[in-house]
């Protein structure tokens, strides 16, 4: 085990660590960047009835479902695609509405999570096509879908899900380009650049790793919190949910995500000195808004970590932490906010004593209903 480790204390450093090498390999052979394309093998046979669905519907669990959601977005901005996600569990049991008109992703990291298998199973009876996201090559939701992308992130070993998230919103961005571009719906020069920034991914979350040191110092002031509020809006919504859940996770810090705006129906009630609140601030066009979320916490004096892009100084001036991340296009922004995240709720679960690759109660997959 310690030779699989790599050298790492845990599979879950290892696997943060590896993030640079598993979205390259994820991205290889699928990005053409002299031509601004994109190829996915896996749906050149449904290519033609994703273009023309009506609606797509992503199901998963978990941290897979955090990436559906970030999909949804995704989707919808730059394929105008109308979107559902859904949780696995939820869609499985209820009157669900879904047809041949319909197209059904399923997201998962091992293609085994028995609430996705019965989402895709219910899906497929009704007659809609479906596609999967897998990890895991030849797994049971790998097989039964009608067409899909692997990760290719290589074995995850620790519960805590982290290349199998960048990979999957990796596969998810690129899919979504694709159809934009299918769907003529996406501008010429806007895939451009997002197909040259996607190549960039894995140099800039490289960057983010090497600054790890000041993150490991950070957790150390936050080790013995109670509580953490993480605050994104749009494309860091959804890695706000997931940031959260690193934390509960492996630390067993009760933590919860929000969208920023949402804070004054309810959370904002719960600011004090002792809340550390994570402001997820990497999104252009919502950064004033941001801004204001940042001054109403500060007013209750909550203590502010804040994820912004290296040059927002607005933002980087008001936290009392900050963790820099390398400028991006703003729908490709969570393949960056969500490193410091992981590296965050490690280095406190590692403080606290927690079994990170194994904590209790949870499974790597969970194959009962
Ligand atoms: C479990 C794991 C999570 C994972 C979820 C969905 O809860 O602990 O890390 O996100 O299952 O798993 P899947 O393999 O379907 O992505």
């Amino acid at each position: 085990e310690e030779i699989e480790k790599g050298g790492y204390p845990h599979f879950m450093l290892k696997e943060i660590f590896e993030q640079p090498r598993a979205i390259a390999d994820c991205l290889r052979g699928r990005l053409d960047v002299e031509n601004h394309s994109i190829q996915l093998g896996g749906l050149v046979d449904v290519l033609d009835k994703l273009v023309n669905a009506k609606r797509l519907v992503i199901a998963a669990c978990g941290t897979s479902w955090h990436s559906g959601l970030l999909g949804e977005y995704l989707f919808e901005h730059l394929a105008k695609l109308p979107v559902e996600v859904e949780y696995a569990s939820e869609f499985r049991y209820r009157e669900a509405l879904i047809d041949e008109d319909d197209v059904m992703l399923v997201v998962s990291q091992s293609g085994e999570t028995a609430d996705t298998l019965a989402a895709l199973r219910t899906a497929k009876e009704r007659g809609a096509l479906t596609l999967g996201i897998c990890n895991v090559v030849g797994s049971t939701i790998a097989r039964d879908t009608d067409a899909g992308v692997y990760t290719h992130a290589g074995p995850e070993i620790g519960v805590a899900s982290t290349k199998a998230f960048t990979t999957q919103v990796s596969v998810l961005a690129m899919m979504a380009i694709l159809l934009g571009q299918k769907r003529g719906v996406l501008e010429k020069e806007y895939a451009a650049r997002l197909i040259e920034e996607l190549d960039r991914i894995p140099g800039k979350v490289e960057q983010i790793l090497e600054n790890s040191e000041s993150i490991e110092e950070m957790a150390k002031l936050f080790t013995y919190a109670p509580n953490f509020l993480y605050l994104g809006r749009t494309y860091n919504f959804p890695v706000a949910l997931e940031g959260a859940l690193k934390l509960k996770e492996i630390s067993y810090i009760h933590a919860e995500g929000y969208p920023a705006a949402e804070m004054k129906h309810g959370p904002i009630a719960l600011i004090d000195e002792m809340m550390p609140v994570v402001v997820i601030a990497a999104t252009d066009h919502t950064n004033d808004k941001m801004i204001s979320n940042i001054e109403e916490v500060k007013a209750r004096k909550g203590r502010i970590i804040a994820i912004t892009g290296e040059d927002n100084e607005e933002v980087m001036d008001l936290a009392e932490f900050n963790c820099p991340i390398p400028e991006t296009e703003d729908c490709l922004s969570p393949l960056l906010t969500s490193i410091p995240l992981q590296l965050l709720s490690y280095y406190i679960a590692v403080n606290r004593g927690c079994n990170v690759d194994q904590p209790r109660n949870l499974a790597k997959s969970v194959t009962v209903e």
